[in-house]
């Protein structure tokens, strides 16, 4: 006959607690053994709650994080971002992504623009319009600054998220919001 434990639960007998105990023992290990694979095979949630998304390239390839941080401090690339949109990405002085993306479409009338190394400037071609590195507007017609997107990286691949927060650049609203 099973012994009874006789404090907080008597009718949960000493064996049944055992047998309790060692299954969460085993649940534990074999959960731990198997998290590196699982988390191999269930890659990360591609489209996030909050409409993010991951950068790729221009034939619709998945960016590693670690391709865009080999470039050299402060390049400039351009990647997919949110609705395909193309987005500036840069590489800051400690190696790590700076954490906006700078979208690559004029607020004058919509058209894209290279990243002039040179100058430290985006340039418009289509109107003149000129923007610093952070997409603060230099020269018009532009009137408005580059809209800004978030960026982080999760597990190589880099997120692009939309940027809902206080424009750190004017300390307002942002005007796409
Ligand atoms: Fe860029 Fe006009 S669209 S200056």
């Amino acid at each position: 006959m099973e012994e009874s434990l006789p404090l907080e639960n008597p009718s949960l007998s000493r064996r049944q607690l055992l047998n309790f105990l060692t299954g969460a023992v085993v649940a534990t290990t074999v959960s731990a053994a198997l998290y590196p694979a699982a988390k191999f095979f269930v890659p990360p949630k591609e489209v996030g709650e909050d409409g993010s998304i991951f950068a790729r390239d221009a034939n619709g390839k998945l960016i590693p994080a670690s391709q865009i941080l080999a470039e050299l401090p402060e390049t400039r690339a351009l990647v997919a971002g949110l609705a395909g949109e193309p987005t500036y990405l840069t590489v800051k002085e400690d190696g790590t992504l700076h954490p906006w993306g700078i979208v690559d479409n004029c607020t004058h009338l919509g058209c894209t623009f290279p990243w002039n190394a040179y100058e430290n400037q985006f340039q418009c071609p289509c109107h003149g319009s000129r923007y610093d590195s952070e997409g603060n507007v230099v020269r018009g017609p532009a009137p408005l600054p580059l809209k800004l997107t978030r960026v982080s990286v999760e597990d190589d691949l880099i997120r692009i998220s939309p940027w809902r927060e206080i424009d750190p650049r004017t300390h307002q609203k942002p005007w796409w919001v």
